[in-house]
């Protein structure tokens, strides 16, 4: 446990004040008995491990849970992989290939956390959380566990409809493929990636939702936004709908680059853009 530790080194856009305290409980028990003690205490709990997140510069009061300990990987029977919450979306897809087990492939890329993954319903153009997911297992705010079967949760763009709680595992259901075709999926898929996106720059991922039919990243480019900067913040020149951390940027500068570039896309192609970045913390 940490007291007043900066939040940046957990996000990926290396932003954030402080968290009144950091923990990291070692196992699914250990969860169990901090949302008990935080409830019986009334003090807040925020998991980081999201990557489309942005934390403000005044800190998050309460705790702040990482899961970073709970990493393990299981495999189940007909082709599931069971994650725990805290493993990384790039380390599950290591193994699925490891294993020759196709399905995970549209994730590539994707930095996060399952369990963060899941929260969000974090997707690309190939597919989404909701493709692969099979159940998910959550400690509920009274501290129990709770395992739900992916039809009884709603998925919808980017979020998925879960009771409170903390997502500590995830069931994916994948199905048996040959490793070399899975590899080059993934392969092609990370070079796509890496020519149109800053993915060696400090950023949350897309800041805006697509509309229909479109992409937010195209209106940026044609509202003449790119590159545009407000302190170290900066619209990426590569893609419109990432905003990257050129060294220090504050929180403050990223929302008042987000209010930037809205205006102008409303302005210039009368889209009014919505934030598929989460906003959390103190300003
Ligand atoms: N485009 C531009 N200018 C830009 C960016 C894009 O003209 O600055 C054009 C591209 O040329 C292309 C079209 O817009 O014709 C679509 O671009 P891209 O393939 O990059 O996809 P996207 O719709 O911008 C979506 C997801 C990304 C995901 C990519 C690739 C959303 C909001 N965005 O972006 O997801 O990585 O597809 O699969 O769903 C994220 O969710 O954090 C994210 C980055």
């Amino acid at each position: 446990m940490s007291f007043h530790a900066p939040l940046g080194p957990f996000t990926s856009f290396k932003i954030g004040g402080p968290a009144d305290a950091i923990v990291e409980p070692a196992d699914v028990e250990d969860v169990r008995k901090l949302v008990r003690q935080a409830r019986a205490g009334r003090i807040p709990l925020f998991v980081v491990g999201g990557t489309n997140l942005l934390i403000r510069d005044g800190g998050i009061r309460g705790i702040v849970v990482s899961l970073a300990q709970l990493r393990a990987i299981k495999e189940e029977a007909g082709d599931v992989l069971y994650a725990e919450g805290g493993v990384g979306m790039p380390t599950l897809i290591g193994h699925a290939i490891r294993r020759s087990l196709a399905g995970l492939e549209w994730a590539a890329g994707i930095p996060g956390t399952v369990g963060g993954c899941v929260v969000m319903n974090a997707g690309t153009r190939l597919g989404e959380m909701k493709d692969s997911v099979k159940g998910v297992r959550l400690v509920t705010i009274n501290g129990d566990v709770k395992d739900l079967p992916a039809a009884a949760i709603p998925f919808t763009y980017r979020r998925a409809k879960l009771p409170k709680g903390i997502v500590v595992g995830v069931w994916l259901q994948l199905r048996k493929g040959v490793r070399a075709e899975i590899e080059k999926v993934v392969k092609d898929y990370l070079h796509y990636r890496k020519d149109t996106q800053p993915l060696t720059m400090p950023s949350a991922g897309c800041v805006f939702k697509n509309p229909p039919q479109d992409s937010a990243g195209r209106l940026v480019e044609f509202s003449g936004l790119k590159g545009a900067r407000v302190g170290d913040a900066e619209v990426s020149t590569k893609h419109g709908n990432f905003i990257v951390n050129k060294g220090q940027a504050k929180a403050a500068d990223v929302v008042a680059l987000i209010q930037k570039v809205r205006r102008a896309v409303k302005q210039k192609a009368g889209v009014r853009l919505e934030l598929e970045l989460k906003i959390v913390g103190e300003a």
